[in-house]
C-alpha cells in the first residue's frame, strides 16, 4: 500500500516480533454477545469510590453490545447501510476501505489522505491517532470492531517503546501522533515507525493522542460488550501510563492541563498554548472513560481516587471560568482589576480592555460557549468546535450549558456553520495579530486551515452533540449541506472563507476523516443508539456548587 521509504535514524523503529499483533490478540478471549443497542448510558449499578464521588458508569453499563463480527476481509460493502440509498454513502465506504493500512496482513488503521494529485505527501500517508477516531467509529457502527481492536493494541505497543526527541526522553505514557507501516517486499517484512512529535512539523506534542486512545477503548468496549480487551493487564497499564502523565503534580495552580502550542488537532502555532479548551474537554472525557474501565485492584484504585478528585476540581474550574454567555461577558466587561486575596472576583486579573471587539457582537442573548483558553490575565475568547462539542458529549457542560452551546450555534449559524460545516474556530485572526500569533504562517491565513477554516470531519462531532441535546434537526441540516459538496469536491480536508465556500488552499483531497466523519454522522442520525459509544451522561456528583452566571438556568 505504501512505498518503502528510508527511515530517519531518530524515528522510533519497531521491527521485531514484539510487534506481532496476533500474539496479543490470541490472548483475548472472544466474546460474542447478542446486540442490545442502548441509547442510555447510565449504569445499572453505581460504583462508589473515595469521598462522595460516584461515577455513573460501570462495566455493566458498557454492555450495550452487538454481536462481534469479523468482516475485515469482506469485500467493500455498505450492505449494512441499506437505510440510505444516497450514492454518497456507497462512495464513502469504498473510499474509506481504500484507506485501510495493513500490518502483517491485518488492518491496523486508516491512512490520513490518499490524494494522488498532491505533490508532497508529507505525513499524510500515516495513520494518525486522532484521524483514526471517526474511521474507528464508522467501523464500530458498521459492526466491524476487529480493526479498532488491532489499532488499539498496535498503538499500545508503540507506547511501550522508548521515545526520544534529539537527546530528550519523552514520558513513558506518551502516545504517538501517527505511525506508518513500511512494507519490505524483498525481506517480506512489515515494520512500523511511529512519530511522537519528533518528525512532526514544528515538533509539536500530540497531547490529545492518549486521550483519544482511552476514549476509543471505551467506545470499542461499549459497542462490542467485549470487556476483555480493556481488562487486559496491557490496556490497564496503558491507561495508567497516560493518566500518570496528566495527573502528575507540579507547580500548577489550576486543575486544567498546561500545554504547548499545536498540541491537538490544531497542530500548528495558533495561540492555543496554555489551557486550550480542546485538550481540557478531551482530558475530562478520557478521565471519565478511564474511570469506567479501570479495575479496582491496588494500582487501579489509587488512580480512580486521583481521577475522582481531578474531575471534581476540573469540572468546577471549567464550568465556572471558561464559560461565557451574555451575562458573564457583561460581568467581565465591568471587572475591577488588581484585586488581591481570595475575595477577588476577577481571579485571573483579566483586564476588560483585552476583550476583543468582535465578541460583543458575536454574543447572542440566548446561548453561550466555553472560551478557548483561560490563564493569568489572558482569556482567549475564540470559539472552538472540538472543545465545545466534546464538552457536550462528555457532560463537562451541564445540561443547561449544553443547550446554550447549541443555541449559540443556531444563533450564529452563518458564522459557525456557513456553507460547509463546521468552522474549526471563530473568528479568524488577521493582520498584525496573525503575524504575532501564527508567526506569519502562510497556511494559516485568515479563514483558512486552522485559522477559521471549515473542516468536514467536524460534522460527526456536531451531529453527536445535536443528537445528545435533542436537536437532530441541526444534524439533518448540516449533513444535507455537506452532501451537496463533499463527494463532488473529492472529500477535501478543509474549506476556506468566511462561509466555508471554497475548497481549502492547500487542502488534501480524499482526506479520510472527512469521509469517515460523514459516515459516522449519517449512521448516528439514522440510529441514535450509536451515540452511546461516544457520549457520557451527566454525573450529578460532579455538578458545581456555585453557579457564576444566572443565565445558565434561563
Ligand atoms: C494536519 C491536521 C491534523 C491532522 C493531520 C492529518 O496536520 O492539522 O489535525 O491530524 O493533518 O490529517
Amino acid at each position: 500500500m505504501e512505498s518503502l521509504r528510508r527511515v530517519e535514524s531518530r524515528c522510533s523503529v519497531a521491527d521485531t516480533d514484539d510487534f506481532d499483533l496476533s500474539r496479543m490478540l490470541d490472548k483475548q478471549p472472544r466474546l460474542n454477545i447478542e446486540r442490545k443497542r442502548s441509547f442510555d448510558d447510565r449504569s445499572l449499578s453505581e460504583l462508589s469510590i473515595s469521598g462522595n464521588f460516584r461515577h455513573t458508569e460501570s462495566y455493566e453499563s458498557m454492555l450495550s453490545p452487538m454481536a462481534t463480527r469479523s468482516v475485515l476481509d469482506t469485500p467493500a460493502s455498505s450492505s449494512k447501510n441499506v437505510f440510505d440509498p444516497h450514492p454518497i454513502v456507497f462512495e464513502a465506504w469504498e473510499s474509506l476501505r481504500k484507506s485501510l493500512v495493513f500490518f502483517r496482513g491485518q488492518p491496523v488503521g486508516t491512512i490520513a489522505a490518499i490524494d494522488h494529485s498532491s505533490e508532497e505527501v508529507l505525513n499524510y500517508d500515516q495513520v494518525f491517532v486522532r484521524d483514526f477516531v471517526p474511521s474507528a467509529l464508522a467501523f464500530l457502527m458498521n459492526g466491524e470492531p476487529e480493526i479498532v481492536k488491532n489499532f488499539l493494541l498496535k498503538t499500545l505497543q508503540l507506547q511501550s517503546g522508548e521515545k526520544k526527541i534529539d537527546r530528550f526522553k519523552l514520558g513513558e505514557g506518551a502516545m504517538p501522533a501517527s505511525f506508518k507501516v513500511l512494507h519490505d517486499p524483498r525481506r517480506k517484512k512489515d515494520t512500523i515507525i511511529a512519530d511522537f512529535g519528533e518528525s512532526a512539523i514544528g515538533r509539536v506534542a500530540p497531547v490529545d493522542s492518549g486521550f483519544w486512545w482511552i476514549i476509543l477503548l471505551r467506545a470499542y468496549t461499549k459497542s462490542t460488550g467485549d470487556l476483555s480487551l480493556a481488562e487486559t493487564p496491557e490496556c490497564q497499564k496503558g491507561m495508567r501510563l497516560i493518566l500518570s502523565l496528566c495527573l502528575s503534580e507540579g507547580f500548577d495552580t489550576f486543575p486544567t492541563l498546561l500545554c504547548a502550542d499545536g498540541c491537538s488537532m490544531i497542530d500548528r502555532r495558533m495561540g492555543i498554548y496554555g489551557y486550550p479548551i480542546e485538550i481540557q474537554a478531551l482530558f475530562f472525557m478520557s478521565l471519565r472513560c478511564a474511570l469506567s474501565m479501570l479495575k479496582s485492584d491496588a494500582q487501579g484504585k489509587e488512580f480512580m481516587e486521583r481521577i475522582a478528585r481531578r474531575l471534581h476540581a476540573l469540572s468546577y474550574h471549567m464550568r465556572s471560568y471558561f464559560w461565557l454567555d451574555f451575562q458573564q461577558l457583561n460581568d467581565i466587561y465591568r471587572y475591577k482589576t488588581e484585586e488581591y486575596s481570595h475575595t477577588a472576583v476577577n481571579k485571573f486579573n483579566v483586564i476588560p480592555d483585552s476583550i476583543p471587539e468582535w465578541v460583543f457582537d458575536f454574543m447572542p442573548m440566548r446561548g453561550g460557549y466555553f472560551i478557548g483558553n483561560v490563564s493569568p490575565a489572558r482569556m482567549d475568547f475564540r470559539w472552538f468546535a472540538v472543545g465545545n462539542c466534546v464538552a457536550i458529549l462528555s457532560s463537562l457542560a451541564t445540561p443547561e450549558q449544553s443547550v446554550a452551546i447549541m443555541d449559540l450555534i443556531e444563533e450564529r449559524w452563518e458564522e459557525l456553520v456557513g456553507e460547509m460545516p463546521l468552522k474549526i474556530c471563530y473568528p479568524a485572526i488577521e493582520s498584525h495579530e496573525w503575524r504575532i500569533v501564527t508567526g506569519c504562517d502562510p497556511k494559516n491565513t485568515r479563514w483558512s486551515y486552522h485559522n477559521g477554516g471549515s473542516w468536514p470531519v467536524l460534522l460527526w462531532l456536531l451531529t453527536a452533540a445535536s443528537i445528545k441535546t435533542g436537536r437532530p434537526q441541526i444534524a439533518r441540516r448540516v449533513i444535507e449541506l455537506a452532501e451537496t459538496r463533499l463527494l463532488k469536491d473529492g472529500w477535501p480536508e478543509y474549506y476556506d472563507g468566511k462561509l466555508g465556500r471554497y475548497i481549502g488552499k492547500q487542502a488534501r483531497k480524499f482526506q479520510t476523516w472527512s469521509i469517515a466523519g460523514y459516515l459516522v454522522a449519517k449512521m448516528m442520525l439514522e440510529d441514535p443508539s450509536n451515540l452511546g459509544m461516544i457520549s457520557l451522561e451527566e454525573d450529578k456528583a460532579i455538578r458545581p456548587v456555585i453557579k457564576r452566571s444566572v443565565s445558565w438556568t434561563c
